[in-house]
């Protein structure tokens, strides 16, 4: 469509300073015109020309459009130009549709926000801030003159609220251009780069994973698969078992199980001995006997983001099967954790599921689980049985957030009963306590103690069992949890809402994290939410999650500096290459299971970039390059960031590669929302031993 300058000026939008090049004559091209397959659109969604997300018409305020382009965020879209497109202007906001969902939907922060940016060769131009839905439409001008390619991003404006309802309108958004000016929408452009698999296959040399170190407390179960990897068969071996005080350890070379129990407290030096046709390993392992456990975050799998209210006996079966199978388990993969409703809903049974019908505790106050669980101890034992561990969920309130049944004035008989089912790990959320706490502080300023009260009471049931059962505080960060959840007895706190798979979610979630390496340590872990990767079911249907690849990337690579507990929700039996890669490359998980158990801090933040480092065990650090741009930058990390200075030896932890020795720092290139990892030698360690082998 060819306007004359002056239309513009003169144009329909009001409020919006129009560009003004100078020349006598432009061109203009709304974005509705273009071919939008070039627009990604969050949600699995497709990007519609005139027309909001739904199909409906583009509204913003009270205001209908008829020109404009409905999407959902995270969206991008690229375009090549050649220095002659002018400006781009536009009126943005979240679509009136969102404020129609059904009243179940439009719960606590339950509402729709939404960022729009124009960036152009590689500067941000302009930026609407967040818009949430009841906000009014704000108009965007771009001064494009001269720039060689240009992006149009609207992105989640905040956390739950953008991931369900990020409806973004560009309404009346066009292009304006100086005559002849070309300007194409391109989907992969090298500067959109979406990282594949980076992990390379795994060696056929044997490898010893996991962590260095088990905690367990004196005379209490132990049960620890060691996790090695290699082409079939290895042998294993462990050596200072004969130790006196080691009587009662057990290792069985089929399994690869060490059990039994030790009486006395110590440390207990041990060497691994893996075996091939094609090499050797040999790592020091430290059972360590006393009261501290969990002393690396725990990793393995939850129920929640997969099944949600439908998790059966069965399907927790499948899974353990599947972390076997998969290898997962290989590469220190070990909790099965069921999340809630695996209990009574005494509701659901009242109106007709005969799963939750009856009562839902026994004669002497136990838990009777729902019917789709006819025996958690068998089912306990299946899952041991591949030498991995189980756990459980409930709240300290009379109900959980599903509405099942809680443990409120029954947590001694559900600590007993968990402990004879076999259980090893406890997830205690919140949600039905609230009411109780209301009650307790009406009226006053809640105190720390009444936060910690339910806690700390469940964590003395624990330790009264005969077997450990890891603690986890599940209530969102409230009252600075992680200043008291080790003395309340936590072995792991929860920072942060439900995760969810959205860009914003996680970085959000690392938001949290700022201050939290000054409280974690061995033992004491705080927890961003379960991960959002690979297949899984956040509430859509069964669907990748919609991370892109690079996110993902992110996601895993933050969670492994942070120390946070790594529980996937996806379906380990089916699971991609891409999935595989990210979940089984050691040189990444050793981070999480570093025995220092130093949580990286973050050295560097800004619009743009976020560096997290961390010190390791052996002396050398590792440290996390986050783009937080969505398009391909080169970031350069100066040692002096992270107090290092001189040359170090690099190594790009995601492909397992060296790049090289460094001074003063290094610039890596970093594609939209990834993360580039590495691991850095200083001088005082291996360099010269390097620098000899190269
Ligand atoms: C809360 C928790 C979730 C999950 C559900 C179960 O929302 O934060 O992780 O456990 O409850 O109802």
């Amino acid at each position: 469509m060819r306007v004359g300058y002056g239309w513009l000026v003169m144009g329909a939008l009001a409020g919006c300073t129009v560009f003004g090049t100078g020349a006598s004559a432009a061109e203009v091209k709304y974005l509705d015109e273009f071919d939008l397959s070039a627009m990604s659109c969050g949600m699995g969604a497709k990007a519609q020309a005139r027309r909001s997300i739904l199909g409906k018409p583009l509204r913003l305020g009270d205001k209908t459009y008829e020109r404009g382009v409905g999407t959902h965020s995270e969206s991008l879209m690229f375009f090549r130009a050649d220095g002659r497109v002018a400006a781009f202007d536009a009126v943005v906001g979240v679509d009136r549709e969102t404020q129609e969902y059904p009243a179940s939907w439009r719960t606590g922060k339950n509402w729709g926000s939404c960022s729009f940016r124009v960036y152009a060769d590689g500067r941000k131009v302009c930026d609407s801030g967040v818009i949430k839905e009841k906000d009014a439409p704000k108009p965007l001008h771009a001064d494009l003159e001269g720039a060689q390619w240009i992006l149009l991003e609207c992105s989640d404006g905040g956390f739950w609220a953008g991931y369900l309802c990020g409806h973004g309108d560009w309404a009346d958004a066009r292009f304006t251009f100086n005559d002849g000016a070309k300007l194409e929408p391109v989907k992969d452009d090298p500067l959109l780069d979406q990282w594949g698999v980076l992990t390379p296959p795994e060696a056929q040399e044997p490898r010893i994973n996991g962590a260095a170190v088990w905690g367990v407390r004196p005379g209490h179960p132990i049960l620890y698969r060691i996790p090695v990897t290699g082409r079939s068969p290895v042998t294993l071996t462990v050596e200072g078992l004969k130790a006196e005080k080691l009587k009662g350890v057990k290792f069985d070379p089929q399994t690869r199980l060490l059990s039994g129990s030790v009486a006395e407290a110590g440390d207990y030096e041990l060497v691994l001995k893996a075996e091939n046709a094609k090499g050797k390993a040999e790592r020091k392992f430290t059972l360590k006997v006393g009261e501290k456990i969990a002393l690396t975050p725990p990793m393995g799998w939850n129920s929640w983001n997969i099944y949600g209210g439908s998790v059966t006996d069965a399907k927790v079966r499948e899974i353990a099967r599947g972390m076997h199978e998969s290898g997962l388990a290989d590469h220190g993969w070990a909790y099965v954790n069921i999340d809630d409703w695996w209990m009574k809903n005494s509701g659901a049974g009242e109106k007709g599921n005969a799963d939750h019908a009856g009562p839902v505790r026994d004669a002497e106050g136990r838990f009777i689980p729902q019917a789709k669980f006819p025996d958690m101890k068998a089912l306990a034992d299946y899952v041991h049985g591949f030498g991995l561990k189980i756990g459980i969920y409930s709240s300290p309130g009379d109900k959980t957030c599903g509405g099942c049944e809680g443990s409120l004035g029954h947590e001694a008989i559900d600590a007993k009963t968990w402990a004879d089912w076999g259980i090893d790990y406890l997830k205690h959320d919140w949600c039905g306590y609230g009411k109780v706490f209301a009650k307790e502080t009406k009226g006053r300023k809640p105190t720390v103690d009444d936060y910690a009260k339910p806690y700390r009471l469940m964590s003395q049931c624990l330790r009264a069992q005969n077997r450990d059962i890891v603690h986890a505080f599940c209530q969102y960060g409230m009252g600075d949890v992680q200043s008291w959840g080790e003395a309340a007895g936590a072995q792991v706190w929860r920072s942060w809402g439900d995760l969810k798979d959205n860009w914003t979610c996680v970085l959000n979630a690392t938001e949290s994290y700022a201050e939290a390496y000054k409280y974690t340590r061995p033992g004491f872990w705080c927890d961003p939410d379960m991960m959002v990767v690979g297949y899984l079911d956040t509430d859509f249907g069964m669907h990748e999650s919609f991370l892109s690849n690079n996110e993902q990337y992110t996601h895993m690579s933050l969670w492994c500096l942070l120390n946070a507990p790594l529980l996937l929700g996806c379906d380990l039996n089916h699971m991609s290459d891409f999935t595989k890669g990210l979940l089984m490359n050691d040189d990444v998980l050793a981070l999480n299971q570093d025995t220092l158990g130093r949580q990286a801090e973050r050295v560097h933040h800004d619009e743009e970039t976020d560096i997290w480092w961390r010190p390791l065990e052996d002396g050398s650090s590792a440290a996390g390059i986050v783009n937080r741009y969505p398009f391909k930058r080169t970031v350069t990390f100066k040692f002096s960031e992270a107090g290092l200075s001189g040359e170090c030896w690099v190594q790009d932890l995601w492909r397992q590669k060296s790049l090289g020795l460094h001074r003063d720092g290094i610039a890596v290139d970093v594609p939209g929302h990834a993360t580039f990892m590495i691991r850095i030698e200083p001088d005082c360690i291996r360099c010269q031993e390097r620098r000899a082998r190269k």
